[in-house]
């Protein structure tokens, strides 16, 4: 949660910063703020988003600055609380991402020695703690007010006795250096400057940095120089841009034909009908284990329950696939199991917190994830990039249909290497994976009957979504997309459940929206589909274009195309993703920053 960014060089740091930070807002967007070295340090910060909040700011002059964006953890939405926050003499100023736990006690001691506070974030403690240290040597003081804290940041500070000097350092928060010429910035993530820069230093755990516009330094929690290999990200700036849609979101859901061939990149082998990993992907993915335990959060989790259907279906391991927030307190501690996180990010707090606790208890673990140099790939013994480019829309789309697919090609080795996939079924999946952009093309040009249904639901105030198989976390996804970006009610069940409990919620006025897409249980969502009409319920049945029969039962079909009944479920995912799109947009709601939620959960 929140964003930062920092800037020394040539440039107006202004500008820098605020492009930066509307770069960033997806992590955060409660409040705002910016500090500006000139003459003195300016600082203008406000509730509100990032685009607001520029118009009340002047024309600054400074080449060195930092910024934030900020998701409330500690203390309201505020000016006040809003980042940067200054020493006593506003001289210092810092902005950071994470949670200070002993903030408490520190406030109350620094208190004592005749600090003044403003705010009652617990930020603020770490600038009056440098300003409590500081004789001169920024760097020194941060070094010794950081040795004083608990908890997780990412902290970029700035003194205007110092000018042109950036301080960074992180514990369990994101920080990366963007390296340019005369230039260097510091963000919590790659897309802030990847307009100035795709050249980047990913700071580990405990490091330091000090930049300046022709320098960076990074230092160890010792002090000692750590020599930081630089790293060219192959992002496009389009990538990270709306490039004309109205929405992130959108062109992030219009971007899946696309992210398709990426995810199979390098990896799958129409000729030779093979599938690659890295070499210590493979030699992780031959060793033996007892089980695969997948653990990951919110859309992240539906992705692994669709690749708990893979590889149970392609292979004899058995897995189990949990939220990583119980995970952490429930889960194995087994040496035999292998541990597979999947996070977009690679930054959520309850799935980094189960892979350092299945690392210290000896498990064996991979991640997959979409951003190379996050603190999971850092921890995990091999990880697996989705390589579908930066998703800024909080609700995850193409990042979901890249993990499937990753989880589907892990299947598919696991299966070759465990000798139980035969060559022709390797062959019709590698035809149907490289048939799969152009049936997402197809749903993607579907908008009209799509939008069409947007209008039936728009009104409603609750909705449910059904499935069986693996349609059944498809149908969950469809739900939390739904929810979260038009805030009507909506809950994803297996369609066998209903009756067990559900079905007392049921009204005329509580659409159904019916996957149906599995040969084995069509008869079974058929009969389902019955039942739920029976209530009275308006159902929407989500079917392949092929199906005669479903006309007869549902009151509305939104149609897909597919040849694989195991591929479906990511074409299906990109119709369901459109229809909340549609609903949400007939409703104006904020559909890339919904309320209260924040692309990168970086708190448990
Ligand atoms: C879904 O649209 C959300 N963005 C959210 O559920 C997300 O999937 C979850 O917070 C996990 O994030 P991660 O994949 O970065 O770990």
């Amino acid at each position: 949660m929140c964003g930062i960014i920092g800037y020394t060089g040539f440039r107006e740091a202004r500008a820098v910063l605020l492009d930066g930070l509307k770069r960033l807002d997806y992590r955060g967007y409660d409040s705002a703020g910016i500090a500006v070295i000139g003459t003195t340090l300016r600082v203008y910060k406000d509730v509100g988003e990032i685009a607001n909040i520029e118009k009340q700011i002047p024309a600054l002059k400074g080449t060195t600055g930092i910024g934030h964006t900020r998701w409330a953890t500690h203390g309201g939405v505020t000016k006040e609380n809003a980042h940067p926050q200054l020493s006593c003499d506003k001289k210092i100023a810092i902005v950071h991402n994470g949670i200070i736990e002993n903030y408490q006690k520190l406030k109350e001691t620094l208190i004592k020695k005749g600090h003044k506070f403003v705010s009652q974030t617990d930020t603020e403690v770490i600038a009056h703690l440098i300003d409590e240290v500081y004789d001169g040597n920024i760097e020194e003081a941060v070094f010794a007010a950081v040795a004083k804290l608990k908890g997780s940041y990412a902290i970029v500070v700035v003194s205007e006795n110092e000018p042109e000097k950036i301080i960074g350092v992180r514990k369990e928060s994101p920080l990366v250096i963007g390296v340019g010429d005369n230039e260097n910035f510091l963000a919590s993530d790659i897309p802030a400057f990847l307009k100035y820069t795709n050249r980047v230093m990913f700071l580990d755990d405990g490091e330091f940095c000090v930049i300046t516009k022709n320098a960076i330094r990074i230092l160890n929690a010792q002090k000692k120089p750590v020599h930081k290999k630089e790293e060219v990200i192959n992002w496009d700036v389009k990538d990270a841009e709306k490039s004309g849609f109205p929405h992130f979101m959108l062109k992030e859901i219009y971007d899946q034909p696309e992210t398709i061939h990426q995810v199979l990149r390098g990896r799958l082998s129409e000729i030779e009908q093979t599938i690659t990993f890295s070499e210590d992907v493979e030699k992780l993915l031959a060793s033996k284990f007892s089980a695969i335990h997948i653990v990951a959060c919110g859309t992240s989790y539906y992705a692994s329950l669709v690749g708990k259907y893979f590889i149970e279906q392609l292979t004899d391991i058995p897995v189990e696939v949990a939220l990583a927030s119980e995970y952490r307190y429930y889960g194995s501690r087994n040496p035999s199991v292998l541990v597979i996180a999947v996070t977009q990010s690679g930054e959520t707090a309850d799935t980094i917190a189960v892979l350092k606790d299945a690392k210290n208890s000896g498990m064996r673990t991979l991640v997959i994830t979409n951003v190379i140099g996050s603190t999971a790939t850092r921890i995990a013994d091999s990880y697996i990039l989705t390589q579908s480019g930066p998703e800024i829309g909080v609700a995850a789309t193409k990042t979901f249909t890249a993990q499937i697919i990753t989880l589907l090609l892990l299947s598919l080795k696991s299966a070759v290497l465990q000798d139980t996939l035969g060559s022709a079924e390797m062959y019709t999946y590698i035809i149907h994976l490289k048939e799969l952009p152009r049936y997402v093309r197809d749903v993607l040009q579907r908008t009209d009957e799509i939008k069409a249904m947007a209008e039936h639901l728009k009104d409603a105030t609750s909705a449910f979504y059904i499935g069986r198989g693996v349609d059944y976390p498809i149908a969950l996804e469809g739900a939390l997309k739904l929810k979260e970006i038009s805030y009507i009610h909506a809950e994803g069940f297996a369609a066998g459940e209903l009756k067990h409990g559900p079905f007392a919620l049921l009204t005329k006025d509580t659409p159904v929206i019916a996957v149906i897409a599995q040969e084995a249980t069509y008869d079974k969502m058929i009969a389902n589909i019955g039942e739920i009409k029976a209530r009275g319920s308006p159902v929407i049945a989500v079917a392949e274009d092929k199906d005669t029969e479903i006309e007869k039962h549902a009151d509305y079909v939104l149609r897909f195309p597919c040849e694989s009944k195991s591929l479906s479920c990511v074409v299906i995912a990109v119709l369901l993703q459109l229809l909340a799109y549609h609903t949400a947009n007939l409703r104006h709601c904020s559909i890339d920053k919904p309320r209260n939620l924040a692309k990168s959960v970086t708190v448990e």
